[in-house]
């Protein structure tokens, strides 16, 4: 199937659930049919989600194709089978999660995160890149999170491959901006999809090898529970995601950082108001260590005025 005159090819990676999922069908919903998608995912097996979700878009503005963001051939594969290789928007959406103190942690499994997160976007950046130089025009957009911008206790791994990301993308806007192609990263905080229970059902199988007992306690004992009260509490949809990543590729002037969450800006803020690192570090220590309760409390506030009927959920980009 190729695409109508004018319409823009979006190649988005990691669409068999959640947000990639999310994304592709709002995109190829779109009312104006502007959008001719691409759906990727590394195990077609997994499609059935993803085409009842589409309804009659599939086989019309959307379509699906294998590709798994670790595999050289894979990716090399899927992009020759593009007509003329033309992608307009290319949205790096498939990650991994991994939680737990890195003591019980192998490089074996931290490489894995890094391969999909981090060399995951840069083999497919590598391989859209030199065609959209060409054209001197794309949209490359990289789903990354408010962990890649602050640290945060038990994600370590998580964190690094999305700060490593973030280097990475940061220098590249530079470039690309000087072929007309925009860069933009998306930074959603906490969002109910099958990461979150993936992630809880690692930790379940946790063996914690080599961690001291009270690593452990802190970690199964205080950092869990406020875990899951930030999700409930917190936590946005895949649709507010797909919503904000539209606005994003639909602005005339994208911006690179788009935090999806306007709960997380002060947060992220407190990271740049110290240089020295000293007021992060501490407000989570404290957050974390002295006020569990208090966040406890907090958390449960935060849920009852996010509740369904007085749900203001902010998008951003406002
Ligand atoms: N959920 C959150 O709280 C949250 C917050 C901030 C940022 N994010 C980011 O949002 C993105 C999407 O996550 P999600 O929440 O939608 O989780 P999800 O439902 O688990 O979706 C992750 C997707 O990535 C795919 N994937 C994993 N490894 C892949 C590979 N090697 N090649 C191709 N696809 C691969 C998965 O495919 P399989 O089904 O084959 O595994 C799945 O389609 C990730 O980059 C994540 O880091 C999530």
């Amino acid at each position: 199937m190729a695409s109508s005159s004018g319409q823009k090819v979006v190649l988005i990676t990691g669409c068999s659930s959640g947000i990639g999922l999310r994304i592709a069908v709002t995109l190829a919903k779109d009312e104006k049919k502007r959008y001719h998608v691409i759906a990727t995912m590394r195990d077609l097996k997994k499609k059935d989600k993803l085409v009842d979700a589409a309804g009659d878009a599939y086989g019309k503005t959307l379509t699906l194709m294998p590709l798994d963001v670790c595999s050289d051939e894979s990716v090399k594969q899927c992009i020759s089978n593009v007509k003329d290789r033309h992608i307009d928007i290319l949205i790096n959406n498939a990650g991994v999660g991994l939680l737990g103190p890195v003591e019980s942690i192998s490089i074996e499994e931290m490489k894995r995160v890094f391969e999909t997160n981090f060399f995951g976007v840069v083999r497919m950046i590598k391989e859209v890149m030199p065609d959209m130089k060409k054209r001197r025009s794309g949209h490359i957009v990289v789903m990354s999170s408010v962990m890649g911008l602050q640290g945060v206790v038990f994600n370590d791994v998580y964190t690094a491959s999305k700060f490593a990301m973030e280097g990475f993308c940061e220098s590249m806007a530079v470039q690309l901006m000087k072929f007309n192609i925009r860069l933009s990263m998306i930074e959603p905080g906490p969002v109910h999809t099958e990461f979150e229970t993936k992630m809880m059902e690692d930790v379940a199988k946790m063996e914690y090898p080599g961690v001291d007992a009270d690593t452990i306690r802190y970690f199964k004992d205080v950092y869990l529970p406020s875990s899951i009260d930030i999700f409930e509490a917190m936590g946005q949809t895949p649709e507010d995601i797909a919503k904000c990543t539209k606005k994003v590729i639909e602005s005339s002037s994208p911006r690179f950082r788009n935090l999806t969450n306007s709960l997380y800006t002060p947060i992220v803020a407190l990271k740049y108001a110290d240089e020295t690192g000293g007021l992060s570090v501490n407000t989570f220590y404290n957050l974390l260590f002295n006020f569990g309760p208090l966040m406890h409390i907090t958390m449960s506030i935060l849920k009852c005025l996010t509740c369904s009927c007085l749900r203001r959920r902010t998008i951003s980009p406002n």
